[in-house]
This record gives structure tokens, C-alpha cells and sequence, in this order.
């Protein structure tokens, strides 16, 4: 597989400036054992105020091994929209790639499919690359609606985009019942579903776009698990929240993942 592997850490709502440094610098110190064609792609996620603080420990060493994203951002450029932050604004602040359409923000904050749509189109104008998240809820699931769910949003998602674009972009398939339950979804049943939205990528952009494009797992991935979901023909990498918050366990991930390549 071409593909070269992601491992995305989403810390969330969590650590202050200081916690922000010291968590990067377990993570960066790690990294810099290994070259960049051993490791997977890096990618951390921490909140907007502590970006700044990350940004001043990468060094020129770490800068290419260890990648940082926004968890959101705002389609327009600039304007009226008090709490809000453009993509111009994030990558001023040194950020390679944004995550959107986080179920939590979907369930908490009423982001729809046009907005994620909106914001995916902004983020690629402005040279930066998404990480869009889908997943279905356990009453979906258990209603045998997973596939359709999946299959309208990465459509909904990825409307209007060019298949080169989609190319460079990243989904992560998290099924909510699986994100911060400690309930990981099965390794082959994940890799079941990654492979559906890959020929969902196929239909709307093209085969080489589909082949790609890279397909993460996100829900309860620990040490323990990443290695078999890894080791599935279409799992791409993990987008990680609680093992993300310990350099230990997101670096121990990163061994594991590396240990697959
Ligand atoms: P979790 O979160 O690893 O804590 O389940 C994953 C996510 O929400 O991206």
C-alpha cells in the first residue's frame, strides 16, 4: 500500500499553555529518533490558545515530523462572526490541517453537512488540508442505517470539490458509540466501512482520487489496538482523543503503526 499512514492526536478541550508544550515536546522528542519516511504522518490537535505555544517548540528538526491542526474553523475569510476563526487565521498560526465535522461538534454545536462542505472548500482554497469526520450513532447502527448515514455525509462533505483536492484530503470514520467509550469498533468491521466510503470517493471523484485519499479510524484507539486496525487493507491511520493526552500512549500508537509499515 502507497499510502503513507496518519496518526492524529485530537486533544480536544484539554491542556493549558504549559500542559500544550510539554505534551508536544514527549511527542516531537519521540519523533526525532526516526526520519520522516519511517514515521507516519504526525498530527496534533491542540486548542486555538495553545497553537502559538506548540508552534514555538517546533523546531526546524521536528517541524517536518510532527504536524498541528486546528480542531475548527470558519469558511469565510474575515468579518462579523464573533468567536470565529478563518483559515487564513489557523495557518497563520502554523497549522498544516483542520479537523471538521467532529461529531461532537455535529451534536453539540448543530454543524450540518453544508457547513462541514463550506468549510472543507476554505480550508483547501487556502492551501491547508481537512480532516472530515463522519460516523453513525448506535441507533443507526442497530437500525441498519450505518452505510447510508456514512454514504450521505462524505457526499454531502466532499460536493463541488475537484478529485485532485479530494485526493490530498483525510476522512476519519468515527462511530460515535465507539468515541470516548472505550468500545472500539471491530478492526474488520471498521475496515468494512472505510472500504464503502472509499468507493463512496470513487463514485464522486474518481479512482484515483479514492485511491488516495486516506481513510482513518477514530474511536477508543489505544496501544492495543492499532496494530490489527492497521493491519486492515483500507485503515489508513487513527485520529486518537484520550491516548492523544499521554506522550506515552500516543507515542507507543506511533510504534505500532511504524511496526505495520
Ligand atoms: P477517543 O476520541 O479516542 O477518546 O475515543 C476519538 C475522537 O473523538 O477523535
Amino acid at each position: 500500500m502507497s499510502r503513507r499512514p496518519i496518526i492524529a492526536g485530537n486533544w480536544k478541550m484539554n491542556m493549558l499553555q504549559d500542559d500544550a508544550r510539554a505534551l508536544f515536546m514527549g511527542v516531537a522528542k519521540h519523533a526525532e529518533e526516526y526520519t520522516v519516511e519511517q514515521l507516519p504522518t504526525i498530527v496534533i490537535a491542540p486548542v486555538f490558545t495553545s497553537i502559538a505555544a506548540v508552534e514555538s517548540m517546533r523546531c526546524s528538526k521536528c517541524r517536518p515530523l510532527v504536524k498541528t491542526a486546528a480542531q475548527n474553523c470558519h469558511w469565510e475569510s474575515s468579518g462579523a462572526y464573533t468567536g470565529e476563526i478563518s483559515v487564513e487565521m489557523v495557518k497563520d498560526a502554523g497549522c498544516d490541517y483542520v479537523i471538521i465535522g467532529h461529531s461532537e461538534r455535529r451534536q453539540y454545536f448543530s454543524e450540518t453537512d453544508e457547513m462541514i462542505n463550506k468549510k472543507a472548500k476554505a480550508i483547501l482554497k487556502g492551501g491547508l488540508l481537512p480532516i472530515i469526520c463522519c460516523g453513525e450513532t448506535l441507533e443507526q447502527r442497530e437500525a441498519g442505517q450505518t452505510d447510508a448515514h456514512i454514504t450521505s455525509q462524505i457526499k454531502a462533505a466532499l460536493d463541488g470539490i475537484s478529485s485532485e483536492d479530494v485526493a490530498k484530503s483525510v476522512i476519519a470514520y468515527e462511530p460515535i458509540w465507539a468515541i470516548g467509550t472505550g468500545k472500539t469498533c471491530d478492526a474488520v468491521e471498521a475496515n468494512r466501512v472505510i472500504a464503502m466510503i472509499r468507493n463512496v470517493v470513487k463514485e464522486v471523484a474518481g479512482e484515483a482520487a479514492a485511491e488516495a485519499i486516506r481513510i482513518l479510524y477514530g474511536g477508543s484507539v489505544k496501544p492495543s489496538t492499532i496494530e490489527e486496525q492497521m493491519n486492515q487493507s483500507d485503515i489508513d491511520g487513527a485520529l486518537v482523543g484520550g491516548a492523544s493526552l499521554k506522550a506515552d500512549s500516543f507515542n507507543e500508537i506511533i510504534d505500532n503503526t511504524m511496526k505495520t509499515m
